[in-house]
């Protein structure tokens, strides 16, 4: 398996030359020089509208182009038709409901996991408008000795499906509990148990922002319709891209765009205005980043590294969380507390009981330290962390600890020193 070279890694972000222990990764990556560099040069050099003759127009035009490419690359997309960009991921995924409004009929069922409400509330609004039926798949608990350590289960997926399910809009990766829903496996089951319910069209749509910038996204292996991340959780900027199997943009959307563009079944049915010509240009520099990670040139072997390296970051934190003194002092990780590859280094928890602390205030402890952002609350997971019991504190939420492979073993080591004077 191959290794990173850390060293080279961070050589890489300008922002780490600082030593400030970027804990808040969930939140949001540092961003890449080659992202900047192409930011920078295309505000510099080609910044007019696209679609023009003149040769700055044309070279504009084949930059925001290439993003396609990159975004095709990044999702394993069968073609660049299939891929687009738009501000965030919230926004897109209100786009494809808005798109999709005319597909569906009153009664149909849409199953949603409990998650960051940017791959819900546009279901929820989706279903009220179409008086179409929203049913949850939630995470349950798998410890008996933590009520807090939940995760999604498939087998609590199925009996949810029935002759109606239309749709599916699952996470590929919890923002709070790190863990990575078997995504593969889910669809399969979902999609036969479909199929035997007599369901007659199901699309499944998939939120990867917290997933992609830990594991490679695979629309194709996975079998699904729309997908969804951010770049700047990958080490980009701010904006979002999005995949739509060429059938779905062929059968179930209908263009948001202007009434007058030409946009045919392409991916422009669902960008109501520019993607962020800049934004989309500077994604374009983040496959060469990634495919620079080892010496394959290859995103499989990056991610594989990325992951690997990403496991040695958890150890550290999760056995601190999980010791027998800290659980005595009420420390409960809020998710699962396996060291493995079926999550990722972020890492929730709340402290109850008779000593119990409010998750601000232990972030607090950390800003008064200083140099170290870490970050409470519900992160957008509203109704995942308001529904969890026994209940909690929806707005003072969770500690949530998010690692990427830019961290060091050192600085995991640093944040378990501080948790441990915090939680004295
Ligand atoms: C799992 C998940 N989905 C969606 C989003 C929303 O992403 P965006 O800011 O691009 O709208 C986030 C942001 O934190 C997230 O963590």
């Amino acid at each position: 398996m191959a290794t990173l070279d850390i060293e080279e890694v961070r050589a890489c972000f300008p922002s780490l030359e600082s030593g400030y222990i970027y804990a808040d990764n969930a939140g949001g990556s540092q961003t890449a020089q080659g992202v900047i560099d192409r930011i920078v040069d295309y505000l510099t050099n080609t910044n007019v509208q696209l679609g023009a003759d003149y040769f700055v127009g044309m070279l504009s035009t084949q930059r925001v182009a290439e993003g396609s490419f990159s975004a095709a690359e990044l999702f394993n997309a069968g073609s660049i038709d299939e891929v687009g960009f738009g501000p965030s991921s919230t926004m897109i995924f209100e786009n494809i409901a808005r798109a999709l409004e005319n597909d569906i009929r009153p009664g149909d069922e849409f199953i949603i996991t409990d998650e960051h409400e940017a791959n819900n509330g546009p279901w929820k609004r989706l279903a009220t408008r179409c008086n179409a039926v929203v049913k949850y798949w939630r995470p349950t608990p798998v410890s008996a000795d933590n009520p807090y350590s939940v995760a999604y289960k498939v087998e609590e997926l199925l009996p949810l499906v029935s002759s109606r399910t239309r749709l599916a809009a699952i996470t590929a990766c919890s923002n709070i509990l790190g863990s990575l829903v078997p995504v593969e496996e889910a669809v399969k089951a979902l999609r036969q148990r479909a199929k035997e319910k007599g369901a007659k069209k199901i699309e499944v749509s998939v939120d990867c922002v917290a997933y992609a910038p830990h594991r490679k996204i695979d629309v194709q292996q996975w079998d699904i319709d729309y997908c969804v991340f951010a770049l700047y959780k990958v080490y980009g900027a701010h904006n979002a891209a999005h995949y739509v199997r060429s059938a779905a943009l062929q059968g179930s959307l209908t263009s948001i765009a202007h009434h007058f563009l030409d946009v045919g079944n392409k991916p422009y049915k669902l960008q109501p205005g520019g993607p962020g010509y800049e934004l989309v240009y500077g994604a374009t520099a983040v496959v060469p980043y990634l495919k620079s990670l080892t010496q394959e040139d290859d995103l499989t072997a990056s991610f594989d590294a990325i992951a690997n390296h990403e496991q040695t970051l958890l150890a550290p934190l999760l056995l601190f969380l999980t010791d027998a003194k800290q659980v005595a002092r009420g420390v409960r990780v809020v998710g699962t507390s396996k060291i493995d590859l079926s999550r990722v280094p972020t890492v929730s928890f709340v402290v109850v009981g008779q000593n119990a602390m409010k998750s601000k205030d232990i972030v607090g402890a950390f800003d008064k330290k200083g140099g170290i952002g870490i970050r409470y609350g519900h992160f957008y997971a509203y109704s995942l962390i308001d529904n969890l019991r026994p209940k909690l504190d929806v707005d003072d939420g969770v500690v949530r600890i998010s690692l990427v492979h830019y961290n060091t073993v050192e600085e995991v080591e640093k944040i378990v020193d501080v948790l441990r004077e915090v939680l004295a």
